[in-house]
């Protein structure tokens, strides 16, 4: 009954929104079921969008979409490390501008939801928490562990003042701000830790402003992610009975308006494993439900955007699975943040609730296929080590993590020599999964095989004693989401070769990054194994959006005049093209492309500039060793 009284105070609350007072005020109406903005009943039918997934130049296209699909409302994530990629030391310029953002939201006359963690999942590296928190092998993430609590406080020291004058109450566009996110679906379920986080928000932001909290639809869930005085949300796709969705959060909150705070119009993609898809018709019927349910919603995601670089993060479930570089995520706004069919779908949707917009939706960007590039071989990784060292060696018995070592992501080499002559092929092994998350295997400098997290354990090798064994392990990605982020990368165990637990290693901490540079060729000396390719294209005077694929390649990283694309990796799938930036080309100078190829090239290098994605590609979700 409740429900239906919000709906028809709503159509008047329009009417009474022209005639508003200047008091600013954005707050819950229990009586009505509603939230109230200036006083009238307010509803918002938001999407999700993630500045850091989306090149900075196209921030402003995608917000002007998303009001032209009649949205009022948009839901910001902060990421944590993105912010702090060193402990205390803060970014926020260009892609990291976050303030920048809120105020183009503001002048397109949006309002914001904001998340700011700490921690905050989608599908981002470590869930938004920065990896140097593991430098402390014992700190208890998202609890009342000491340790984590001061990293948390000292970032909300330099965060939430930012915030605090953007509220909406204070002449600003934010008008909820939540508070961590998804918590119950964490085992830890440490009530002292939302109420630090509580009490914190509230000393920076002040009483007034509506915080409020997310989880699933179990028991669980909403009981461990959710305390008084923070309003508890609930999210669900289209895939559930709506009605008995919202009964879950009736049961937590019996009167106060009804809000899913992501309602999943896609879903994200693992390599190795489908494409995943939703239909318009579904997710428009459902959201549909929700709007005649006078319910509030925010749609997860409306562009989703690229994990560019090493930001991908990895669920653990049955097993580690990274996610993709595409996080095109089957939303309204593609990848490349074109109008899909979905987005008029849901607009058509939207119109049947509230007035449109006037005027057209802005069209695709062009895309253009620049076609077929050869590249050639550069040089090979290990004869650049002192370049790409971002330290000398490091001189230890056992293995060390990327965390002891202070490096949060892409790779570290470890160096041993074969301590015995094998003859006869003897297993060099992982055990207990040692291996955090992939290990490429040299042996002086060759390519032999892959360990695998989960995947390959043990892979035969021989050799004289005194032979050069390297692994040159990558970091796929933090843990974002499931019980444990504690997920330490590199060898986190002893390796052994036969009986005898290998030792005496040499450890190169890197950054391939500071490889990439146009100063090159250097003459490759005739090495083998994890090898740079290069090749230059012109666009012949038109930029454009265009996205590169790989056949032929394994496993690697592609930079684009020095912007790392991210991985590729199309023997595994889905995703077989990256997408490529328009404003990352040069229009006039000669654009330079570099391949990182881990395993194994094709015999003519080269690839291919398409005017389309292709993310349905084959994928085996069975390991398949590549050998040279
Ligand atoms: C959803 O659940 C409600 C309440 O239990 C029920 O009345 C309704 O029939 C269900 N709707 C569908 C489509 O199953
Ligand atoms: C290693 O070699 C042995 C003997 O040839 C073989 O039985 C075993 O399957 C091999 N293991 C792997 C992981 O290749
Ligand atoms: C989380 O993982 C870390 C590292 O593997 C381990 O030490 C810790 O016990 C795990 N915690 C839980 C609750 O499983
Ligand atoms: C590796 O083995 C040594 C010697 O047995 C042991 O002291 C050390 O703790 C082991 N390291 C790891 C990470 O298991
Ligand atoms: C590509 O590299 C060359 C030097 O090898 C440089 O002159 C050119 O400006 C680079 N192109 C771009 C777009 O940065
Ligand atoms: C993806 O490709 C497979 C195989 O070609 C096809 O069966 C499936 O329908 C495709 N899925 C989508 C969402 O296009």
């Amino acid at each position: 009954m409740g429900l239906r009284l919000c709906v028809l105070v709503l159509l008047l609350g329009d009417l009474q929104l022209q005639v508003t007072s200047a008091i600013r005020s954005f707050n819950i109406d229990y009586e009505n079921n509603c939230f109230l903005k200036d006083g009238a009943p307010f509803r918002y039918i938001s999407g999700s969008i993630h500045y850091f997934r989306i090149p900075t130049v196209y921030w402003k296209d995608r917000l002007l979409k998303m009001y032209m699909s009649g949205l009022n409302a948009v839901e910001v994530y902060v990421p944590w490390n993105y912010h702090e990629p060193l402990p205390g030391v803060y970014m926020f310029a260009e892609n990291r501008d976050l303030e920048g953002f809120l105020d183009l939201a503001a002048e397109l006359g949006l309002l914001v939801i904001l998340r700011p963690g700490p921690y905050i999942c989608a599908e981002w590296e470590m869930g938004g928490l920065p990896a140097w928190l593991l430098a402390q092998p014992n700190i208890v993430l998202r609890t009342s562990d000491l340790d984590f609590l001061q990293a948390v406080s000292k970032w909300l020291n330099v965060l939430l003042p930012k915030i605090k004058p953007r509220l909406y109450i204070n002449g600003g566009n934010i008008i909820s701000v939540q508070v961590e996110n998804e918590y119950g679906s964490y085992y830890a379920c440490d009530y002292d830790y939302l109420r630090y986080l509580r009490a914190t928000f509230r000393s920076y932001l002040g009483e007034e402003v509506v915080l409020f909290t997310t989880d699933g639809l179990k028991e669980s869930e909403l009981q461990c992610g959710s305390l008084q005085g923070l309003y508890a949300t609930v999210d669900f796709g289209p895939d559930v009975n709506i009605t008995k969705a919202f009964e879950r959060q009736r049961l937590y909150e019996p009167k106060g308006p009804l809000v899913n705070s992501e309602y999943y119009t896609g879903w994200l993609d693992y390599w190795g494993h489908p494409h995943s898809t939703r239909t318009d018709e579904v997710v428009a019927k459902g959201l549909q439900a929700i709007l005649e349910l006078g319910a509030n919603v925010n749609m997860y995601m409306f562009q989703g955007g690229t994990n560019f670089g090493y930001w991908n993060g990895a669920d653990y479930n049955r097993g580690y699975k990274p996610i993709t570089t595409s996080y095109d995520y089957d939303s309204p706004l593609s990848e490349a943040g074109d109008p899909t069919t979905k987005l008029y779908a849901i607009r058509t949707v939207i119109g049947k609730f509230s007035a449109l917009p006037a005027g057209p939706m802005p069209p695709p960007t062009p895309k253009i296929a620049y076609g077929y590039v050869p590249l050639l071989q550069c040089i090979a990784l290990l004869d650049i080590l002192p370049i790409i060292s971002t330290s000398p060696p490091i001189h230890s018995s056992f293995p060390l993590t990327f965390e002891a070592l202070k490096q949060a992501q892409g790779f570290i080499l470890y160096r041993t020599l074969l301590p015995y002559t094998i003859l006869e092929p003897v297993l060099l092994s992982a055990p207990e999964n040692g291996v955090h998350d992939i290990a490429y295997i040299l042996l002086n400098g060759e390519y032999k095989g892959t360990l695998e997290r989960d995947k390959m354990n043990a892979i035969n090798i021989s050799g004289q004693a005194g032979t050069t064994l390297d692994l040159l392990v990558e970091n796929m990605g933090h843990i974002n989401f499931g019980s444990n982020h504690s997920d330490f990368k590199g060898l986190i165990h002893n390796l052994t070769l036969g009986y005898t637990i290998l030792s005496n290693w040499l450890i190169y901490p890197l950054d391939v990054d500071l490889a990439v540079s146009p100063t090159w060729p250097l003459p490759n000396k005739g090495s083998t194994g994890p090898m740079f390719y290069r090749g230059t294209f012109t666009t012949g005077g038109i930029n454009q959006d265009s996205y590169i694929k790989l056949p032929g390649w394994s496993k690697g990283q592609v930079w684009i005049n020095g912007f790392n694309l991210g991985r590729f990796w199309p023997v595994r799938g889905p995703q077989h093209t990256l997408f490529v930036p328009g404003p990352f080309l040069s229009a006039s100078a000669p654009n330079n492309i570099t391949v990182l190829e881990l395993q194994a090239a094709p015999e003519q290098p080269h690839v291919l500039f398409l005017d389309r994605p292709l993310l349905n590609g084959t994928s085996s979700s069975t390991h398949k060793v590549v050998e040279l």
